[in-house]
């Protein structure tokens, strides 16, 4: 009976998905995005009822552990886009109200005023601003981690090659303390900036932000925080925790459109960051018709970091994914995914001898990540990674840092259930 109701409502879902697209679905009959939805619906009839899964088209082939890549949306997150896109092309007209609207929400929700949001197209945007801008003479140092993405690395090692600056690593030790003593152990008088992740990409580690903080005021130095994998795992508040800049996107842990990113940057170090690309909207006016050309000013907030015809319809649909996970409570969604991949790390721990745990166990120091490895050589990841995807998960396999790891991410959409199935994948891996 539950069956049934799930399986109609389902398609109910997508019958009213295709409503909202209305006038663009009249001249497409068939738009894909309803067709797909119909389709995913079919597969739902086995299943049982759940208010939050049933709302991703997400494919129910496979289990999806890969949210630290890419952040599936919901429904109303593609039908907020399709709804804004059929708009501006039934109209011509661009919708500037979008990214009002998503700014103000965004700042909102991570804790910050609307002034010091830069839209971005994606969190890598974020960090080429902060480490391409920001006043740093040679021999200035920063310290970083061995554990950075491409995208948190290469803008500072950019930087590096082309300034003269000196990026000082440090692998991340599993608790805060040791990471703290690490960093302490870097800092030098010539030490400017510490550039951490929110969570590494690697091992789903956790960093302390609130004491790196409090460390690199009493020194005068900047924080920056790849937060990446921030916004929409954990509840932000940016100006309470003091950081810096904090570069971050909408299409990973807040399931929005691909292609949508922010950079938070502090009221009061907004001219420590030198704006490298400019245009529409950065300025305060401009001119090349006066001797000599010149450019007024900047304009006083952090949107002088973006510029140029945007996607508003992107924008559109990252306040609806906003809006569907402030409807859910971000405490609720964060307790949800953390009891996961507490639950899964507990059920991996208990194989030591054949299970490397790479996430920390220390509370504090992991969120909704899971990394480990098998100590047998002969279990590769790519092995594994093969073997998982067999059987209807897809993971991520971490070449990163040379770690040849599993990714595990568990988000509002995981359940238990998926978490128990995998781990019995695993047990039969080890078998
Ligand atoms: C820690 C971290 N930083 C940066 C990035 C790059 O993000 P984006 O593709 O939004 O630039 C990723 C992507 O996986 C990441 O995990």
């Amino acid at each position: 009976m539950a069956d049934l109701d799930s399986s109609k409502r389902e398609f109910l879902k997508a019958a009213s998905l295709a409503a909202l697209v209305g006038g663009w679905e009249a001249a497409n009959p068939a738009p894909a995005i309803a067709r797909g939805l119909e389709k995913a619906s079919a597969r739902f009839r086995s299943r049982p009822a759940d208010p939050i899964r049933d709302q991703f088209p997400l494919t129910h082939d496979r289990v999806y552990f890969n949210n630290g890549t890419l952040g599936p949306s919901p429904a109303p997150v593609l039908a907020a886009v399709a709804a804004a896109m059929a708009e501006v092309e039934r109209t011509g007209e661009s919708r500037d109200a979008d990214d009002v609207v998503f700014r103000a929400k965004l700042a909102a929700f991570v804790g910050a005023t609307s002034d010091e949001i830069a839209l971005t197209h994606n969190t890598t945007e974020g960090t080429n601003v902060v480490a391409g801008g920001l006043k740093l003479a040679v021999g200035d140092e920063v310290i970083l981690t061995t554990h950075e993405h491409v995208g948190g690395a290469l803008p500072w090692l950019n930087r590096a090659r082309l300034d003269g600056i000196v990026l000082v690593p440090f692998a991340p030790p599993p608790t805060a303390e040791a990471v703290l003593r690490e960093i302490a152990a870097r800092t030098t008088s010539r030490t400017r900036v510490i550039a951490v992740p929110h969570l590494s990409c690697t091992t789903g580690q956790l960093f302390p932000l609130e004491e790196i903080v409090a460390f690199a005021a009493s020194r005068g130095i900047y924080v920056f925080v790849d937060g990446a994998h921030g916004t929409g795992m954990l509840p932000l508040a940016l100006d309470a925790l003091g950081v810096h800049f904090y570069a971050s996107s909408a299409h990973k842990w807040l399931c929005g459109p691909k292609g949508v990113g922010y950079l938070y940057v502090r009221k009061d170090v907004l001219d420590a960051v030198e704006p490298r690309f400019v245009g529409a909207h950065s300025d305060t006016g401009w001119s090349v018709e006066t001797r000599p050309p010149r450019i007024d000013g900047f304009a006083p907030t952090a949107h002088r970091f973006d510029y140029g015809t945007q996607n508003t319809a992107l924008y559109a649909g990252a306040s609806a994914a906003l809006d569907f996970f402030s409807g859910i409570g971000m405490a609720k969604i964060s307790a949800h995914g953390r009891g996961l991949a507490e639950r899964l790390q507990a059920a991996l721990l208990a194989h030591p001898a054949e299970i490397e745990m790479l996430t920390p166990t220390e509370g504090r120091s992991r969120g909704m990540i899971v990394s480990f490895r098998f100590r047998d050589p002969a279990r590769t990841y790519t092995r594994f990674g093969a073997f998982a995807g067999a059987h209807g998960f897809r993971v991520r396999q971490v070449a990163e840092a040379g770690l040849n790891a599993i990714r595990i991410s568990t988000h509002l959409y995981n359940s238990t259930d998926e978490v128990d199935r995998f781990v019995g994948v695993v047990d039969e891996f080890l078998r």
